[in-house]
């Protein structure tokens, strides 16, 4: 991998950087992940989505998986019938309770990056929550492309959780938003894939029963960043849209009709929660609008709001969605964006 003086984006594309790939803890890898981790990375309703997008994406039937970097969980759906799953990790015991491996492989891939298989052997590689500890990102990415099948998929699937000592210096300095281009870069700079597509889950509200229910936390952000080797096939087309469930599914119809109803109900038409009222800021620089309030849906479990993060990512804008705004004066709806579930609070009015 080439280490100075690239540019993109960035002025400097800090992958680059001599030191970006170092960590707190440069003790053997193996060392560290001796120790038995049976826990969840993610909570509940993240986990789903993790099998929600593998489940929407992989289309091939009896498909050979590596999943690299693994541990006592691969996250492949029950309904999911694939030809073989290999697991490839350091943790022998966690990889021995996975119950969706056929074959179990023990490399440190930051040790050595060749990965241990021949070429063009999987239809499918999967790195969930790992990304963050690889070392020679780029050259891991060209041996994944080296050993998946023309057409293949990569898909790389992280949050926001990490072992700190173990993450490498970029990813720990950089914000959610420019984890995604760190991971669509190491996509480019490989050479191997099509330019790759990304999903993101974030926002919604963390489930009742998990620990951290009633912290204020949001349930884990799920970001996927994926995909299909060169030379696939071009009759197949793209791959399938991820499917999430953002919660209550109303036809657009119906979310029309809803909308006409705002003004005696004040509802909101995608997820039927009581709207707050809240007050216009008297900043001449945001706003232009003439009334003194208007009404938002402030349900963070709102599919509007919830699939606006996965939206604006699609139309380039990181780091944003919207809420739904009802406004009185001329009983329009309209979206108000937002950087948090945080933004805007301060104005709700309470009655
Ligand atoms: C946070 S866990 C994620 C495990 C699993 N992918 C999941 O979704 O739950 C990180 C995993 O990466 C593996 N790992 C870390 N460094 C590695 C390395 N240098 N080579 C191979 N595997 C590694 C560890 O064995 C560990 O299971």
């Amino acid at each position: 991998m080439e280490t100075q003086g690239k540019r993109t984006g960035w002025k400097i594309n800090p992958i680059y950087r001599e030191d970006a790939f170092t960590r707190k803890n440069e003790e053997e890898d193996a060392i560290f992940y001796s120790l038995d981790r049976f826990v969840d990375h993610l909570d509940s309703l993240a986990l789903s989505t993790v099998e929600k997008i593998i489940n929407s994406l992989v289309i091939e039937k009896k498909p050979a998986i590596l999943d690299l970097m693994a541990g006592w969980n691969s996250h492949i759906p029950e309904t999911m019938i694939p030809s073989k799953v290999v697991g490839l990790g350091l943790n022998r015991n966690e990889l021995e309770k996975n119950r969706s491996l056929t074959e179990c492989v023990f490399h440190d891939i930051n040790h050595d990056f060749h990965l241990p298989f021949q070429s063009e052997y999987f239809n499918i590689v999967m790195n969930t929550v790992s990304i963050d500890y690889m070392t020679h990102p780029v050259d891991i990415f060209m041996e994944v492309g080296r050993i998946l099948k023309p057409g293949g998929l990569f898909l790389v699937i992280f949050s926001n959780r990490m072992f700190s000592e173990k993450a490498v210096k970029v990813w720990r300095e950089s914000s959610e938003d420019e984890r995604v281009i760190l991971v669509q870069e190491f996509f480019n700079e490989s050479g191997m894939f099509e330019s790759p597509s990304v999903f993101v889950s974030k926002g919604r509200p963390r489930p009742k029963d998990d620990k951290y229910a009633n912290s204020g936390l949001p349930s884990d952000p799920i970001y996927a960043v994926y995909s299909d080797k060169k030379g696939g096939d071009p009759l197949r087309g793209r791959r399938p849209t991820i499917m999430n469930d953002y919660g209550v599914g109303w036809t657009p119809e119906e979310v029309e009709r809803k909308k006409k109803r705002v003004k005696e109900t004040l509802k909101c038409p995608y997820c039927g929660e009581k709207m707050k009222k809240w007050a216009v800021p008297n900043n001449p620089f945001s706003y232009t609008w003439d009334n003194d309030f208007m009404y938002i849906c402030f349900n963070d479990g709102c599919q509007y709001y919830v699939r606006g993060w996965d939206h604006m990512y699609r139309e380039g804008n990181r780091g944003i969605s919207y809420r739904l705004m009802y406004n009185p004066e001329n009983d329009c709806c309209s979206p108000i964006p937002v950087r948090s579930s945080e933004s805007l609070r301060d104005g709700i009015i309470q009655e």
